[in-house]
């Protein structure tokens, strides 16, 4: 590391004591078509081990799109229910994946499942993860809500409630929310700040409204940016770089 990068990460002081990031599955396989790529699951890993240094208190949820797609054929006609308990399964392997790859930088971590496996890993005990976090530990949450139909940004929002995050990162493919689809309108334009009002009534897909709404009743701001930049995780938890903000103004 350079005396310059050095220096930007002392001066760097996130706003936020505890946070939460949430990812989706598809982040972790890198430009594979489904699974998991290990250099960008060491890539995320080394992103959160920048924010824990910096003295964030680092919890996780991630996705399982990307164990999802290698299934998704089977599971064609499959009824929801069962095609969202595999899902949950899906979300226990990310986890474990990015537990493997934060032990291995010398993170703690701790695993926690919504449903009970516990040859696998803890199961999901609130306080017992609030201790985890309090001595700096990583606490992945596993397995969603454990219940299907709900999806993985519900179990974001609600794990950030219950652990008193101060705020949620949604951390996706593009640096933030745009009034159009960044990809296909070259005049698209990013919101620096959005309310979940407007998330919601002009149906900006950041989450599902149920994600959502918890977020808002919980005065929790979700904060959108990209994740597929190198040490981005750490600078936006610090409020720099690109990123859109939600709250209640
Ligand atoms: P403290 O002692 O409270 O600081 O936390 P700790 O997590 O280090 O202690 P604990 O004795 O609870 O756990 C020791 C190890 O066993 C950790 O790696 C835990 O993740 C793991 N562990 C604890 N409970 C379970 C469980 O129910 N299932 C599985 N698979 N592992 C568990």
């Amino acid at each position: 590391m350079s005396e310059k990068d050095q220096t930007d990460k002392l001066a760097c002081v996130s706003p936020y004591k505890r946070v939460m990031l949430k990812m989706s599955g598809e982040v972790l396989m890198g430009d594979k078509d489904f699974g998991l790529d290990s250099a960008t699951v060491e890539r995320v890993a080394s992103d959160i081990k920048d924010a824990i240094e910096l003295g964030i208190e680092v919890c996780v949820v991630v996705g399982a799109g990307n164990i999802f797609r290698g299934v998704s054929g089977a599971a064609d006609g499959m009824d929801r229910t069962t095609a969202d308990y595999m899902g949950m399964l899906g979300i226990v392997m990310n986890a474990l994946a990015l537990q493997n790859a934060l032990e291995n930088m010398g993170v703690n971590t701790r695993v926690q499942s919504a449903i009970r496996m516990d040859s696998i890993c803890e199961p999901y005990i609130r306080r017992k993860a609030m201790r985890h976090m309090a001595k700096g530990r990583v606490v992945i949450f596993a397995a969603g809500t454990g219940n299907p139909y709900f999806t993985t940004d519900t179990a974001a929002a609600l794990r950030a409630s219950e652990m008193n995050c101060d705020v949620i990162m949604k951390g996706t493919k593009v640096d933030g929310v745009y009034d159009s689809d960044p990809k296909t309108n070259p005049d698209a334009k990013r919101y620096d700040s959005v309310s979940y009002i407007e998330v919601l009534t002009k149906d900006l897909r950041i989450m599902d409204a149920t994600a959502i709404s918890l977020a808002r009743e919980n005065n929790i701001p979700i904060v959108v940016f990209s994740v597929m930049e190198d040490g981005n995780f750490a600078k936006v938890a610090c409020s720099q770089g690109k990123f859109t903000i939600v709250t209640n103004t």
